[in-house]
């Protein structure tokens, strides 16, 4: 295993759930995360021969592009700053559009580190009397490093689930797919997932070629639209939420028998 952390909070991240994903994985030649989010799954598992991380959200995207080939540069954008609602308040006011990949990059991982809750898509400054902040400057240059070493044979898309579906889909492909929970479609932005998702992605997955495993909170509307799958039931805790650390239900959906 290689057990790495992430370097990114985000919401319906799987740090709690990736052990347990892990051990469920059958043998693949080519693994694809379709909802990558922060990639608490591929950061902790073991490497396969050829890797995929999708994810619609082009701040995502474009960061760990940039970790992946401007190290350097992106570390050498954090060398002055503070943790500062003045600074989260310049960098959000700032248009994305307008700055380098590389600006963009530190706009987005700043922002993601220092708003509550790792609420990206309407961020507010997050501030604790009980906890430091998660962003330490201190050591930022060895923890994207470590991303940087991980990500450097991961190929990294930017494309609409069903289409990074379509695009990998073999016979040796294993897609973990964790799509936004049911109930918080919109968590990561207007126009990107909506409940009618859910049975589409059960029809794509139904002809799949490759193998899948699906996490989703357990809900009777996720028990139904997948109800033609083998499904498990399994426990784990909120990392981020109001609800963080409260033990709750998940499913893991499958289209194998074991591993
Ligand atoms: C539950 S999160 C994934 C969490 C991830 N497994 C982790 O450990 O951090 C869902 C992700 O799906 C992405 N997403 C939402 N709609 C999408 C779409 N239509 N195509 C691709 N990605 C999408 C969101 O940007 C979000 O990062």
């Amino acid at each position: 295993m290689t057990q790495q952390k992430s370097p990114l909070a985000w919401l319906g991240g799987k740090s709690r759930l990736a052990d347990q994903i892990i051990e469920r994985m059958p043998a693949h030649q080519t693994y694809c995360e379709v909802f990558a989010g922060a990639a608490w799954v591929l950061f902790k598992k073991p490497e396969s021969k050829v890797e995929i991380i999708n994810d619609i959200n082009r701040e995502l995207t474009n960061l760990y592009r940039c970790v992946k080939h401007h190290l350097g540069e992106l570390v050498a954008q954090f060398r002055w700053m503070l943790v500062s609602r003045d600074e989260f308040d310049t960098f959000l006011s700032l248009p994305p559009d307008a700055l380098t990949d590389i600006q963009r990059a530190a706009r987005f991982f700043y922002l993601a580190k220092t708003s509550f809750g790792a609420k990206i898509h309407k961020p507010t400054f997050g501030i604790a009397a009980t906890a430091p902040p998660r962003l330490n400057l201190l050591r930022i240059e060895e923890e994207l490093s470590d991303a940087h070493v991980r990500l450097s044979r991961v190929f990294i898309e930017n494309k609409p689930y069903d289409q990074v579906i379509q695009r990998f889909d073999k016979p040796g492909t294993l897609f973990y797919v964790d799509p936004p929970y049911w109930g918080n479609e919109k968590d990561y932005g207007e126009g990107v997932f909506s409940r009618e998702d859910f049975a589409r992605l059960a029809g794509i997955l139904d002809g799949l070629k490759g193998k899948f495993i699906l996490s989703l909170n357990d809900t009777p509307g996720v028990r139904e639209t997948f109800a033609g799958f083998r499904m498990e039931a399994v426990k784990t805790r909120y990392s981020i939420s109001a609800k963080a650390n409260q033990a709750v239900g998940e499913v893991l959906i499958f289209n194998f028998k074991g591993r």
